[in-house]
């Protein structure tokens, strides 16, 4: 089995790497042996970094804070990935929100679009910033992360299905546009432990009339892996997806949800 490591002075740019799975991203690059750009809205990204420097300190790790829905804002992150590394191997697309809770009739237009904006419109503009740079670097990998509800619909969260469901179309039609230099896949996490999960847990008890408890205990016991997922397996997934113990597959949803799929 060819290794999930990296050849010395390949970089990973992870977005929404301040978020539980993007961090844990980042600190599973570097620990595979990559420099690694961490880039997410928010500010916390910086301190990330620092942890993840001092634990893998032969590793370069830079942090940024850029709004991946905000096209301008994406070219002065891809600028900044230029200037600081000068090349790009891995580009993981892992930025996302959740929409507020609603049925369609009662979803705002803007809302739905704030959620495109980011999920959709965020992995595009990212990718596309990044490829002439992945390109002149020899070439390499970029994995969204979609979700199980890009997989099959989900009431009261159809902005989100809808957004995360475009990532198959993205990645595939990615797939034969920069083949054999770049693979493109996507992953499909189901409940990972995050603050994001913890969210959509606290609406969908909002929503049910049931304590926050009764809805995890719902959500999880429906997992025939029988827990909500640690961030680091979809890391970990993730990183696969990159290394060269995946060299054969490009245009790809891997499903990293603990069997869920198969029971909704
Ligand atoms: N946690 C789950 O159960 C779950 C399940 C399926 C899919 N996902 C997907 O996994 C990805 C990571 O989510 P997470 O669970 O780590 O959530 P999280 O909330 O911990 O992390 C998301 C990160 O994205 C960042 N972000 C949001 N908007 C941004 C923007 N406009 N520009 C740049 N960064 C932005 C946030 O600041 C945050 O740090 C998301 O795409 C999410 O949809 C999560």
């Amino acid at each position: 089995m060819p290794s999930m490591d990296f050849p010395a002075g390949q970089v990973a740019v992870v977005t929404g790497a301040a978020g539980g799975i993007g961090a844990a991203t980042a600190a599973r690059y570097a620990e595979a042996g990559a420099d690694v750009f961490l880039t997410d809205i928010g500010d916390k990204v910086h301190d990330i970094a620092k942890a993840i420097s001092s634990k893998y300190p032969e590793r370069k790790v830079h942090s940024f804070v850029a709004d991946i829905s905000d096209e301008k804002s994406v070219l002065g992150m891809a600028e900044e990935v230029k200037r600081v590394f000068g090349r790009v191997n891995h580009i993981a697309a892992v930025a996302g929100i959740v929409q507020k809770i609603a049925p369609v009739e009662h979803t705002d237009y803007a809302e739905w679009r704030r959620t495109f904006g980011v999920n959709i419109d965020g992995a595009f503009l990212v990718t596309k910033s990044l490829i002439p740079l992945l390109r002149s670097s020899g070439g390499g990998s970029i994995v969204t992360v979609s979700s199980v509800w890009g997989q099959s619909g989900r009431a009261n969260f159809a902005a989100y299905c809808a957004s995360k469901a475009a990532h198959s179309g993205l990645i595939q039609s990615l797939a034969q546009e920069l083949a054999p230099s770049v693979r493109v896949n996507a992953v499909a996490p189901g409940h990972i432990k995050t603050d994001m999960h913890e969210v959509a847990l606290q609406s969908m008890s909002e929503d049910r009339h049931q304590s926050k408890e009764d809805v995890r205990k719902h959500e999880w016991g429906a997992i025939p892996l029988g827990d909500g997922g640690d961030p680091r397996a979809i890391a970990d997934t993730i990183v696969f997806l990159s290394s060269p113990a995946s060299a054969y597959i490009t245009g790809s949803t891997i499903d990293a949800n603990g069997g869920l799929v198969f029971r909704t």
